[in-house]
Parts: C-alpha cells; sequence; structure tokens
C-alpha cells in the first residue's frame, strides 16, 4: 500500500484512538500488513508512562527487524525502568544492528543509575554505532569521576567518530584562533587586492585567518601549457604546500571549494597508452589530514558536445575493455575549516542586517549535479564560467567577504564577488593573465569609481611593502 492511501486509512483520529486504548491497538495490529505496522509505529508520537506496553512488547517477536527496532523505540518513549531487562536483552542479543542500537538508545533514555553497569559493559561492543549509544547514556551521568575514567578509556577507540565524540566532550576541542579580528572583518589591504607572484611567496605575507572563502581550479599538472611540473609527485606535494597555507589563512569553520578533474596525458606513440591521474581522489587524503571536513561533492557537467570525443574507437569496434567514456564533469569538493563549532556559530557572527541581504532568495540548484556550459576565454585555456561562481560565492559566503582565489587565472571569481557584494583576493603568477584580470575589472566601471572599493595590482614587492603597513 503506498503512503498516501495509508495516510487516508490510518488518519490521526484513528493513530489517537489506538494511543488510547489497548485493545483497540492489539486487535488493529493482528492481521496488518508489515508496512501499515511500521506506519503507525512511525506516527505513535509521544507516550506516556501509564501507556500498555503489551502490543509493543507482542512486536518485539516480529521477524522484521524494522519492526522490533520501532516497538523499543515506542517502548522507550514510555520511560519505565521495569523495562531495562528488555531493552538489555534486545541489546545483547538481537541479531539486528539497528534493533540492538535502538536498545541501547533505549536504555540511555532511561536517565537511570541502574542503567549504568550495562551501559558500561556495552562500551566494549564491536559495533561502533552500539559504543556510540553508550556513550551518549553514559554522558548524563560524566559529572561521576568514576563514568568519566570510562569513557577517557575509549580515546585511542579504532574507530573515528568515537574518537573524536571523546576528545571533545572529555577533553574538550577548543579552536585556538590566532587572530584578534571579528569574524566577518579581515585585513584591509587585502581588499580587491590582486598580487603577481607565487601564490607560496605571497601567503607568507597573508595573516593567519583572514580569508572568508576560497575557490579555486589549480593547474591541470601538466595536462595545459602554463603548468609544468618534474612529476606527479612534485605537483601534489605544490598544491599540499599551498592547501595548509589556505587553511592557516582560513577564519574559523569557513570553507575551501576546490574545483579538479581527473586529467589525461596522451600517449606519446601509438605502442605507449595515455594516462589518467585521478587528481581529485589524490589531493582529498591530505586536504583531510591536515584538517579540512569534507562537507559535500558537487558533480559539475558539460554537455557532451564541448568536451573532447573519445568515443570514435569504441563507436567502430565496440570491443570491450577499450570503452572510453566522454568525460563531461569535474569535481568540485567542499570542505570546511575545522572548528567544534556549528556552522549556526558562522552565521550568528554576521549583523541580522547582512545576514538577510545574503540570503539565497532566487532560484537554486537543490542537487549535486549543476549544469552549466564552460566558457571559452580568448586568452586563457581553462577559465571558470561565471555562474559556477556565482553559485559558489552565494551558497558559501555573506556580503562583504573577503573571497580568494589563489589560482585567479583571468580573475572570474572575482569578477563574481564584485557582482554579489563582496571583496576579492587574487594571486597569479603569469603576467599575461594579470592584464587580462585587468582588463576584465576594468570593465567594471562602479568599481573604479568608487574610491572605496578601487582594486589595487601589485607585484610581489609592493604587497610586501602593503603587508607591513598593515593597512
Ligand atoms: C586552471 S587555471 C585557473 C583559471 C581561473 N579559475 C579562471 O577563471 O580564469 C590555474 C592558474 O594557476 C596559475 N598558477 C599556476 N601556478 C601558480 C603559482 N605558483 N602561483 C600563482 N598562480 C599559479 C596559472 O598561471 C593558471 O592561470
Amino acid at each position: 500500500m503506498n503512503r498516501a492511501i495509508l495516510s487516508k486509512q490510518v488518519n490521526k483520529d484513528l493513530i489517537d484512538q489506538l494511543k488510547n486504548d489497548t485493545n483497540a491497538l492489539l486487535s488493529f495490529l493482528q492481521n496488518k500488513n508489515d508496512g501499515t505496522i511500521i506506519y503507525v509505529l512511525k506516527k505513535l508520537g509521544r507516550l506516556e508512562n501509564g501507556y500498555s506496553r503489551e502490543p509493543l512488547l507482542n512486536l518485539l517477536n516480529s521477524p522484521n527487524e524494522n519492526i522490533r527496532a520501532l516497538a523499543i523505540k515506542n517502548l522507550a518513549k514510555i520511560g519505565d525502568v521495569t523495562l531495562l531487562s528488555t531493552f538489555v536483552k534486545y541489546a545483547n542479543s538481537d541479531e539486528s544492528t539497528e534493533v540492538r542500537r535502538e536498545s541501547v538508545s533505549a536504555i540511555g533514555r532511561l536517565r537511570n543509575e541502574k542503567a549504568i553497569p550495562v551501559l558500561t559493559d556495552l562500551l566494549k561492543d564491536d559495533d561502533p554505532k552500539v559504543v556510540m549509544q553508550a556513550i551518549r547514556g553514559l554522558l548524563v551521568f560524566s559529572y561521576k569521576p568514576e563514568i568519566k575514567n570510562e569513557l577517557k578509556k575509549l580515546i585511542n577507540h579504532p574507530n573515528e567518530l568515537i574518537k573524536e565524540v571523546i576528545n571533545k566532550e572529555i577533553n574538550g576541542f577548543h579552536y585556538k584562533s590566532n587572530s584578534q579580528q571579528k569574524h566577518d572583518e579581515f585585513p584591509a589591504f587585502l581588499k580587491n587586492t590582486v598580487v603577481q607572484g607565487d601564490v607560496q611567496e605571497i601567503l607568507k605575507y597573508v595573516p593567519d585567518e583572514s580569508i572568508h572563502l576560497t575557490f579555486t581550479s589549480p593547474p591541470y599538472y601538466n595536462a595545459r601549457d602554463y603548468s609544468i611540473y618534474q612529476s606527479y609527485e612534485e605537483y601534489l606535494n605544490f598544491l599540499e604546500r599551498v592547501f595548509k597555507e589556505v587553511y592557516r589563512i582560513t577564519k574559523e569553520g569557513r570553507f575551501f571549494v576546490l574545483n579538479t578533474s581527473p586529467i589525461i596525458i596522451p600517449r606519446i606513440s601509438r605502442a605507449h597508452a595515455s594516462k589518467r591521474y585521478p587528481i581529485p581522489y589524490d589531493i582529498h587524503p591530505f586536504l583531510v589530514k591536515m584538517g579540512w571536513e569534507f562537507i559535500d561533492d558537487i558533480v559539475w557537467v558539460k554537455p557532451e558536445a564541448s568536451v573532447k570525443n573519445r568515443n570514435a574507437g569504441f563507436l567502430q569496434h565496440r570491443k570491450p575493455l577499450a570503452y572510453k567514456p566522454n568525460a563531461v564533469t569535474e569535481m568540485l569538493m567542499v570542505y570546511r575549516k575545522k572548528t567544534d563549532k556549528l556552522i549556526d556559530w558562522n552565521i550568528k557572527q554576521y549583523a541580522w542586517d547582512k545576514i538577510k541581504k545574503s540570503k539565497v532568495l532566487d532560484k537554486y540548484e537543490t542537487t549535486n549535479i549543476w549544469r552549466i556550459d564552460p566558457t571559452f576565454d580568448k586568452v586563457h585555456s581553462a577559465v571558470f564560467p561565471l555562474e559556477l561562481c556565482n553559485r559558489v560565492v552565494k551558497f558559501y559566503s555573506f556580503i562583504g567577504d573577503l573571497i580568494f582565489d589563489p589560482f585567479a587565472g583571468s580573475g572570474t571569481l572575482g569578477r563574481a564577488a564584485l557582482n554579489l557584494n563582496r571583496k576579492f583576493f587574487l594571486t597569479e603568477k603569469e603576467a599575461k593573465y594579470i592584464s587580462r584580470i585587468k582588463e576584465e575589472l576594468n570593465k567594471n566601471s562602479d568599481l573604479f569609481n568608487s574610491a572605496n572599493s578601487q582594486p589595487i595590482i601589485v607585484d610581489m614587492a609592493k604587497f610586501i611593502l602593503l603587508s607591513k603597513r598593515k593597512i
């Protein structure tokens, strides 16, 4: 039976009746199919302590694990400590991990000291979800030194989530800020500044926690003319150094969006194979290691006609193993700088008026598939489409924020930042692209009229002076 029909047949009145009349519930549940029983169990809502346990206890014999788990969940709402032994039985012996997890959660919900020995025992369970629920139940009693000691023993648990929770709850993870500046502010000398030079050198002069958002597309190893590295390893080491610095200069809990894709280096002759490099997958591990928290992966999809056709051979011969799909996607990997604070904390650092003005009120993409046509530029061979930048800037920053691109190319991100009332900070090593940035920014006549937002295009020496004056 589908949900719409179920919700008509099992309406609120019927649920209320079933909640108040044990016999009615017992007879209703008889001969009902599993779907209907699950639907009712999900709808029962709050249950009082006086509520009859019998119908729910009967359901614990169901062969369906979802029914058993939901029966335990509803029994837990009754909050009766005499149910402890039932919960312990299912926590220890049910074959379903979901039922076991729900039973441990039920034990914890009793908030009763009688549950302490059982929960302590469950800390040794093999299933991390069970251990997590036991921790949750015991945290209520963590003011007792003996409980705190038991929890402390998990500090080297093999499961990373357990380790993180224990670290935060027992040791207290606190972000150590190195900045005196308020969260919504940034050093004035970075405002709408473009620096020509090697990003590795430039970033040495940027103070900790200056940036609100970084969005970048780094060089594609040796796949394009502007980047020549001795080896793939050298290339990855270079990016690791740059992104470590990006981490340092990013504000607490703020975002880093990285656009890359696997690339192909063509074969040198028909006797050799071409080589594919999985760039996003090779970068990801070191980003996480340096503290970037993985948040989302967005797939940028381009029209097939706009990408290189690799299909010609297969189209003819149709032989397995030689299939070569046309690569129409690039990745946007979204990371957040590690903090113990929730996103809500970041939002609360802004005045209400700024939050209101930054809201994304127009129609927006609800999935992680972004279909955007690529942009072709007369000077640069791999530019961001403006629409891609607009979305990232709107979704991951507030108006007035400082937006950074370490590999600015033609400076598309700078244009998006300006159009959306943000400020930019760009670094780019090639003079020809700096001229392109200048040309593009010149089109933004408003910018040049406003003394306040005048862009500054400087070389390394001038940038060092600016940074020392900290203006
Ligand atoms: C993929 S392109 C970025 C294009 C850019 N997103 C746009 O919209 O035009 C990468 C850029 O990184 C620049 N680059 C490479 N190594 C650099 C370095 N060490 N420091 C600064 N820029 C660098 C290249 O010159 C190139 O313009």
